[in-house]
């Protein structure tokens, strides 16, 4: 497991932030966003899919818990706060072995769809509106994600 780390100082630098990740995500790729109400995980997914060419603006999936985006890659964003682990009947691990990048808000609700590698980014709200991201890739691919990210 490889780690790295980051800090933000606003939310133009977490789009930044986003934007570098997407242009350097490959597909099948795997995102978990880990962090308190309002840390900055759809900020975040903002900038990632402004990274896979997504035009149109990204929202909080909070309450259709999936949204689906079309850029260079299909970019799918799971926000699992509402799940409580029940992911098994959604289909959903389908979506993970397509060729998209699938971003999952609250992986710690997201029970059985976590696969075994992925890239996990842990935000942690600091002083004023500072945020620090703590990546930590799992598995020889999204070793060498980050690696193009760090
Ligand atoms: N450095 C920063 N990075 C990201 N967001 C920031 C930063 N500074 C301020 N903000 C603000 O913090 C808020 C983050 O909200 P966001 O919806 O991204 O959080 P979230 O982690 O997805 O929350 P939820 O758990 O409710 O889904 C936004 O209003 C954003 O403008
Ligand atoms: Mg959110």
């Amino acid at each position: 497991m490889k780690t790295w780390k980051t800090v933000t100082a606003d939310m133009a630098e977490t789009h930044a932030l986003g934007r570098n990740i997407g242009e350097a995500a490959a597909g099948n790729t795997v995102i978990l966003l880990d962090g308190d109400l309002g840390a900055g995980k759809t900020t975040l997914t903002q900038g990632i899919a402004m990274g896979l060419g997504v035009k149109k603006n990204v929202t909080s999936p909070t309450f259709t818990i999936l949204k689906i985006y079309h850029g260079r890659l299909t970019l799918n964003h799971i926000d699992a706060y509402r799940l409580e682990g029940a992911s098994q009947d959604l289909g959903f691990d389908e979506l993970l072995e397509d060729d998209g990048v699938t971003v999952i808000e609250w992986p710690d609700f997201a029970g059985e769809l976590i696969p075994d590698e992925y890239l996990k980014i842990s935000i942690h709200l600091l002083e004023n509106d500072s945020r620090e991201f703590i990546f930590e890739a799992c598995g020889k691919q999204y070793e060498a994600l980050l690696e193009e990210i760090a």
